[in-house]
C-alpha cells in the first residue's frame, strides 16, 4: 500500500489514481491521521500531496508528527514538498513571482527521481510559495526560472521532493517520476485487474459467508453491473438482481440488462416493468426537483414491493451497492456507514431496510470499475456507456414528461449517441445529455411546407469528475450529422442546437 497523505482533496485523488496506473495500490488518509494509525497500514511508501494552504499560515496543515523519522520513503509533491523542507529544517518563502501552469523545468542532476529523463521538460506548477533552501544533507536536482529549488531527495532517508504536480497531464514526465519514487520505495506493480477482481470476489465470500442471500438493484449503469457481477462470481444465484424499468431510460438500454447483461454474467434477475406507475406519478409535473423526489420515491416503493416477495421465500441480509471510492473519500472515508447517495440507485433507500451493505467497489475508481467490468466479460457497450442520471430522461425533457415526450427524445438521443460512437468519440466524451425543449416551438421550413416544432440540445461535455465540465469540442461535421439526421428521422423536431456552456456557471445537466 502506497499512502497518499491529503492536504486539499483536489489533488489527493489523482495522485492516488497514478500510482494505481504503475499498478501499485493506494489509499487516501487524512493529513490528521496520526503516524502511528499509518504504520498500522503497513505503508511501502507515503505521498504528501499538495494543498492549498501556504505552510507559514495559522492554521495550516501540519505533517503528522514523526512523519520523517518512520523510515517509509516519502515523496512531497508541492505543499508536501514545503512541508517537507520546512519540518526538516529547510527554508520556505515566499517567491515574489508566483508560478500557475505549464513551466519549464531545469534537471540539474537527474539523481533518483529523473533518472534517464530529459534535462528539460514541462512541468505543472502552482504556487506562491517555494523552498528558498533545501535541508541539510538533500541533494537539490532541479529548478524553473522563478524557483531555485523545484525537486530535491535524500535517497538515503528515501526521503524526495517536487514543487511541480507529477500527477497532472501537463506534467511531460510526471508519471515517469512517480515510477521511480515507487521503484526506489520498493513497491511491486502487483495492482492488476485480475488480482482486484480475484480479491474483491473472495471478500465478498468472505462477507456473505456460506449461507447468506443478498440482492442488488441494477440501475443499468456501469457501477451497479460490475458490483452484481462481482457478487454473483462470489455467491451464485443466493444474489437476486431487481431492475426496474422506470420507462425513462434510452433506447435500448433495457434490453441490454435483460439479455446482454444475464448472457454474460448468469445473474438470476427479476425485472419489474413500472413504466405506467412512473409517468402516472410524474403526470404534469414540471418542477426538476419535484421530478427526482417523486421518481425516488417510486423507485423504493416498487423495490420494496419486489423485496418483500423476495423475501417471502427465504430471508435475506445484504444489500449490494456499487459505492465507488470517490463517494468514500468525499463522505470522509466512512467506514461501512450505509451512506447511499443517490448517484447509486436514483433516490437512495428508506432507513428502515434493514440490510447489511456489499461494496465490492469501494476502494476502486470509475476507470478500475470499467476494466474489472471488462475483466469479468461484461458487453462493452455497458462497460464503457457514459454517466446516466438515475432519474433519466425525466430530467431531460424541460417540461412535463410525457410518454410521447419520451418517444421522441429517446429517437433523438439514439442518434446522437451513434453518430458520437460512429465518430469514435465515445471516450473522449465524458457524456452527451440530450435536452428536450419540450414548452418550445419554433418555425421551421420542411419540403414545401412550414413546420412547427420542438428544439433538441445538445450538451456534450468533456469532464474528469463532473464535479467541472468544459463543453466538448466536437467536429463540425460530427455536428452536421447529428442534427441533419435527428432532423430528417424525428418528425417533431425541427431545431437542433448546441449548448456551449461550462461548469460551472452550467451544470451538465438541464434540469
Ligand atoms: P450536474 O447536472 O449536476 O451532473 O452537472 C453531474 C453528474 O451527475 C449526474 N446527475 C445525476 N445522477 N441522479 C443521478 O443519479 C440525479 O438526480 C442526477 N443529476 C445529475 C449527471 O448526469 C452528471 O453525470
Amino acid at each position: 500500500t502506497v499512502l497518499v497523505v491529503d492536504f486539499g482533496a483536489q489533488y489527493a485523488q489523482l495522485i492516488a489514481r497514478r500510482v494505481r496506473e504503475c499498478h501499485v495500490y493506494s489509499e487516501i488518509v487524512p493529513c490528521t491521521m496520526p503516524v502511528e494509525e499509518m504504520l498500522a497500514r503497513k505503508p511501502k511508501a507515503i505521498i504528501l500531496s499538495g494543498g492549498p494552504s501556504s505552510v507559514y499560515a495559522e492554521g495550516a496543515p501540519a505533517v503528522p508528527a514523526g512523519l520523517f523519522d518512520t523510515g517509509v520513503p516519502t515523496l512531497g509533491i508541492c505543499y508536501g514538498f514545503q512541508a517537507m523542507a520546512q519540518a526538516l529544517g529547510g527554508r520556505v518563502a515566499k517567491t515574489g513571482v508566483a508560478e500557475y501552469g505549464g513551466t519549464e523545468l531545469r534537471v540539474q542532476r537527474e539523481g533518483v527521481l529523473f533518472a534517464g529523463l530529459p534535462a528539460t521538460q514541462r512541468v505543472w506548477m502552482s504556487h506562491g510559495d517555494g523552498v528558498a533552501s533545501a535541508p541539510e544533507g538533500f541533494t537539490v536536482t532541479a529548478s524553473t526560472d522563478e524557483t531555485p529549488v523545484a525537486a530535491f531527495e535524500h535517497p538515503e532517508r528515501g526521503l524526495y521532493g517536487v514543487q511541480f504536480h507529477p500527477e497532472v497531464l501537463h506534467t511531460e514526465h510526471g508519471q515517469a517520476v512517480l515510477k521511480h519514487f515507487l521503484d526506489a520505495a520498493g513497491c511491486r506493480p502487483s495492482w492488476t485487474m485480475l488480482n482486484i477482481v480475484e480479491d474483491a470476489v473472495e471478500a465478498v465470500r468472505a462477507q456473505i459467508g456460506p449461507d447468506g442471500r443478498a440482492i442488488c438493484a441494477l440501475s443499468g449503469g456501469v457501477d451497479s453491473a460490475v458490483a452484481a457481477a462481482i457478487v454473483q462470481r462470489a455467491i451464485g444465484d443466493r444474489l437476486t438482481c431487481v431492475f426496474v424499468d422506470h420507462g425513462l431510460l434510452r433506447k435500448g438500454e433495457a434490453e441490454q440488462v435483460e439479455r446482454d447483461f444475464v448472457a454474460a454474467t448468469g445473474v438470476k434477475l427479476r425485472v419489474v416493468d413500472a413504466a405506467d406507475r412512473f409517468l402516472a406519478a410524474l403526470d404534469g409535473v414540471t418542477d426538476p426537483e419535484e421530478k427526482r423526489k417523486i421518481i425516488g420515491r417510486e423507485f423504493i416503493r416498487v423495490f420494496e414491493d419486489e423485496q418483500r416477495s423476495i423475501m417471502a421465500d427465504r430471508p435475506v441480509g445484504f444489500l449490494v451497492q456499487g459505492t465507488l471510492y470517490p463517494d468514500v473519500v468525499e463522505s470522509g472515508g466512512g467506514t461501512g456507514t450505509a451512506n447511499i447517495k443517490s448517484h447509486h440507485n436514483v433516490g437512495g433507500l428508506p432507513d428502515d431496510l434493514r440490510f447489511e451493505l456489499v461494496e465490492p467497489l469501494r476502494t476502486l475508481f470509475k476507470d478500475e470499475v470499467r476494466r474489472a467490468g471488462e475483466e469479468l466479460g461484461l458487453p462493452p457497450a455497458m462497460v464503457w456507456r457514459q454517466p446516466f442520471p438515475g432519474p433519466g430522461l425525466a430530467i431531460r425533457i424541460v417540461g412535463a414528461v410525457t410518454r410521447e415526450r419520451l418517444d421522441i427524445l429517446r429517437e433523438a438521443d439514439a442518434i446522437a449517441r451513434e453518430e458520437l460512437t460512429r465518430a469514435g468519440l465515445d471516450r473522449e466524451i465524458w457524456q452527451c445529455p440530450v435536452v428536450l425543449l419540450a414548452d418550445v416551438r419554433s418555425v421551421g421550413v420542411q419540403g414545401d411546407g412550414r413546420t412547427y416544432g420542438h428544439p433538441i440540445v445538445l450538451r456534450p461535455v468533456t469532464s474528469e469528475d463532473a464535479m467541472t465540465a468544459d463543453w466538448a469540442r466536437v467536429p463540425y461535421e460530427v455536428l452536421s450529422r447529428i442534427s441533419t439526421r435527428i432532423t430528417n428521422e424525428v418528425p417533431q423536431i425541427n431545431r437542433v442546437v448546441l449548448d456551449v456552456t461550462s461548469k460551472p456557471p452550467g451544470t451538465i445537466e438541464w434540469e
